[in-house]
């Protein structure tokens, strides 16, 4: 299979960079193809321009899409599986990953608006979307207060939505505790990989 990874996280020397390089072992060993949108180390652009708002907010299709922004396309249209992976800060993605939903996510590509004669979404429906995060507070604490379920509707039901066949979100949690969780974690995105 083809997949493609959104990545985000700034540094190197993070757990969530270990759980990447566990997860893209664990590909490769069972031959899937990756590709990986990294998007600290590309600057990927999270910030809407005046045009971007006005194609998105006042439906002026006539505005063109960024280049950035159709490089993305490309690789959302190659991909069998998308898998999103980051560190999970104020109950939520990175703005990073924020940031690339707002600006991927364009009007006619991944969703259409009843202003058109018809809905129009040329975006692939995707056969498998993994959302794949890591988090500081353990799996009681995000459950009770209702944060897990929060960032499962936010990430499963809005963003990944209608456009992917199958859906999940795995909470590699309780990071605060590394010693504890670090070893299980890393090989569950093995794993991850490995069956995908
Ligand atoms: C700015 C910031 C905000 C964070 N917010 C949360 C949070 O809201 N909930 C949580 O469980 N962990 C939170 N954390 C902890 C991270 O999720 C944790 O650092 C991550 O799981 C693994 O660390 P890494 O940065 O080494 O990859 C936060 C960490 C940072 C740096």
């Amino acid at each position: 299979m083809n997949l493609f990874i959104v990545y985000a996280h700034p540094s190197e020397k993070s757990f969530t960079y270990q759980v990447l390089k566990s997860l893209i072992a664990g590909l490769k060993s069972s031959g899937h193809e990756v590709e990986i949108s990294d998007l600290y180390q590309m600057n990927f652009c999270t910030d809407m321009t005046k045009d971007e708002y006005e194609r998105e907010g006042l439906l002026d299709t006539s505005l063109s899409i960024p280049d950035d922004v159709i490089a993305e396309h490309r690789k959302i249209e190659k991909a069998d599986a998308v898998i999103f992976l980051y560190p999970v800060w104020w109950s939520d993605c990175p703005a990073k990953l924020k940031g690339w939903f707002d600006r991927v996510y364009s009007v006619g590509y991944a969703y259409g608006h009843q202003k058109f004669e018809k809905e129009i979404a040329q975006m692939k429906k995707i056969n498998y979307g993994l959302v794949l995060c890591t988090a500081g507070h353990p799996d009681d604490f995000l459950k009770e207060t209702g944060i897990a379920e929060s960032m499962r509707t936010a990430m499963l039901v809005d963003r990944l939505g209608v456009r992917f066949e199958r859906k999940e979100m795995i909470i590699l949690s309780g990071t605060l505790e590394l010693d504890k969780v670090k070893n299980e974690h890393l090989r569950i995105a093995f794993e991850i990989g490995k069956n995908i």
